[in-house]
């Protein structure tokens, strides 16, 4: 884990809510896995006072091994409407990177990646990385859900490399007018995969533990929880541990991402 001061490279807005900020940091950054995490803060700031996790949605290889990350964020209080107005130049306080990532075995054929809106954020990465192994999964297909339009992420992302995206919206604005987990369960049925990976709103996980259950498919999930420290210290994100009810397990060090029977949810 690295304690250091990224600098801004890049940050724009890529939906009307949702911004992407690229970092130039420590070169032991290259050593993330998709599916882990950052704690990301203003050096100075008394107010916001508290980093905020992330998870790393891009590794880019820089110059003379140095590395750049890349975040998604979405504009939803002060912490978050302030970095959106970051210029590249400015420098933010990093920690990371954190926690446990997603395992594809060597061996997986076929893997499905679910992704309920902001939940996108790591597939972006996984995908990528993959490309990169010697031996990748012959089939990777994501399913990509949101409310509308403008919830729906990086689909150009996946178009650049080549990965089929199956697109619903609770409102029929983009895709199929249905839940994420519809042709999700219906491509379960038909072409079983692997391994399932999953990252987006609790309900939406809830629904893929049942379905992977109901058909013995390995699964793991990136459970969304508050997280103040990052670093197991606070026992502020909490998830239930569904081998054993009287205990718990913590996402920024046991996860955030779990095997689908590691934990329960809601
Ligand atoms: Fe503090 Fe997990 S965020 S224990």
């Amino acid at each position: 884990m690295i304690q250091t001061l990224a600098t801004v490279v890049l940050n724009e807005m890529i939906a009307p809510d949702y911004g992407r900020v690229r970092l130039s940091c420590d070169a032991g950054f290259n050593r993330a896995r998709p599916g882990q995490f950052v704690m990301l803060g203003f050096p100075d700031a008394v107010d916001p006072l508290l980093r905020r996790p992330f998870s790393i949605h891009r590794l880019i290889a820089g110059e003379n091994g140095a590395a750049q990350i890349e975040l998604l964020y979405k504009v939803v209080g002060k912490a978050t409407r302030r970095l959106s107005q970051l210029p590249a130049g400015e420098r933010l306080s990093l920690l990371g990177p954190l926690g446990r990532g997603f395992q594809v075995p060597a061996g997986t054929r076929r893997l499905y990646c679910v992704a309920g809106g902001f939940g996108v954020a790591p597939f972006v990465f996984l995908a990528e990385w993959l490309q990169r192994q010697a031996s990748p999964p012959a089939e990777l297909q994501v399913f990509l859900g949101g409310r509308g339009r403008a919830d729906l992420l990086c689909i150009s992302d996946f178009e650049r490399l080549g990965i089929p995206v199956r697109l619903t919206t609770d409102d029929g604005s983009c895709g199929e007018q249905c839940r994420v987990t519809d042709p999700f369960a219906e491509a379960i049925e038909q072409r079983p995969p692997d391994l399932v990976l999953a990252c987006g709103p609790q309900a939406m996980l809830a629904c893929v533990l049942g379905i992977v259950r109901a058909h013995r498919v390995p699964c793991q999930v990136s459970v969304e929880a508050m997280m103040a420290c990052g670093m197991g210290a606070c026992l502020g994100c909490a998830v239930a541990d569904r081998r054993d009810s009287a205990r718990y397990l913590h996402a920024c060090v046991d996860g955030p991402v779990f095997d689908a029977e590691a934990i329960e949810l809601g």
